[in-house]
């Protein structure tokens, strides 16, 4: 099976990077920019042409999720508009198509985890275009799917693990938001699953299972939930310490407004696809060992 990841350098096109190789059915195929553009018609066109993969990943996404109330038509057209152009290019190559998406379309005043097909309201500009783009790569190829994950963590890149450990050098005390949710997800564990939902996508013939899933770490958690288990982690590991403290998330300040509580009922992806995500908690010891 030939996988394109598209969006080379991210934390998700890197894990499955790293675990494509210890699987003997799979090449995974990086592509980014400036060889592969979502802002470039000819290069998607490019490197589907070249690569002839049997099913797309695509990762590749504009993350800012503070620029983008700055600059939505940006987000717009990156999320949108070139997930688009990509979905329909590998829909006339009969290739399917996995396009990784967000909690952040929901608009968070529920407090129980959401389910697939709960009705997406996004609160900022970023979820908005996230949305446009999950609506546009559904209609242009029948063989999507569409996963939407929460709080990406991982060894690689810029993330709230990373951050937290760097804070924690210079820092006595760190202010972490006790009342708002989400699904803190290990990138490998979200790499496994995704090669999975690969695998099963690849020649697949039942239509139904294609559609919208939610792929993130098992249970639920608040900022502070993370940067306890995380300190308690590294504690354990390096001596590293801090003490934090709770607020609430009305007192972050914050050019773009955050959904409250994005947590992921991933009930579909069990039973359609029998893919058990572990909980958040468990990434978090092997990913800081990995920092240090
Ligand atoms: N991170 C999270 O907490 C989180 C939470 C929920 C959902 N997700 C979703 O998960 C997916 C992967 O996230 P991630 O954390 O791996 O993202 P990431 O680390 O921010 O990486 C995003 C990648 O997209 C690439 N990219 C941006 N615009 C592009 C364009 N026009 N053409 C080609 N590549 C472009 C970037 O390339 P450059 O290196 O060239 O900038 C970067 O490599 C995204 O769809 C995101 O919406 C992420």
């Amino acid at each position: 099976m030939r996988i394109l990841v598209a969006g080379w350098h991210g934390q998700v096109a890197r894990a499955l990077s790293e675990r494509s190789v210890v699987r003997d059915d799979v090449t995974a195929i990086a592509v980014g920019r400036p060889a592969f553009d979502l802002s470039s018609q000819p290069s998607i066109g490019r490197s589907l042409f070249g690569i002839e993969p049997d099913v797309i990943i695509k990762t590749a996404t504009y993350t800012d999720v503070d620029g983008a109330e700055d600059n939505p038509d940006r987000a717009r057209q990156e999320n949108a508009i070139g997930a688009a152009n990509l979905a329909a290019d590998a829909a006339r190559r009969g290739i399917p198509i996995i396009h990784l998406s967000t909690a952040q379309v929901f608009d968070g005043n529920q407090i129980k985890p959401y389910m697939d097909q709960d009705l997406a309201e996004p609160v900022n500009s970023y979820g908005l275009s996230k949305l446009a783009g999950e609506r546009a790569v559904a209609s242009a190829n029948s063989k999507h799917l569409i996963v939407k994950t929460g709080w990406i963590y991982s060894p690689f890149g810029q993330n709230f693990v990373t951050t937290l450990l760097q804070r924690a050098r210079t820092q006595a005390n760190i202010d972490f938001v006790a009342d708002q949710t989400a699904l803190p997800t290990y990138s490998i564990h979200l790499a496994d699953a995704l090669l999975e939902l690969a695998a099963t996508a690849t020649g697949q013939q039942d239509k139904s299972l294609f559609g919208t899933y939610h792929l993130a770490g098992a249970g639920c958690a608040s900022g502070y939930d993370v940067a306890t288990k995380v300190i308690q982690a590294s504690a354990d590991q390096s001596g590293l310490a801090t003490s934090l403290r709770t607020i609430s998330y009305k007192e972050v300040e914050s050019r773009s407004r955050r959904p409250q509580h994005t947590c992921l009922d991933n009930t579909k992806v069990k039973e359609k696809f029998s893919i058990y995500m572990p909980n958040w908690q468990d990434g978090i010891e092997e990913c800081i060992k990995r920092i240090l």
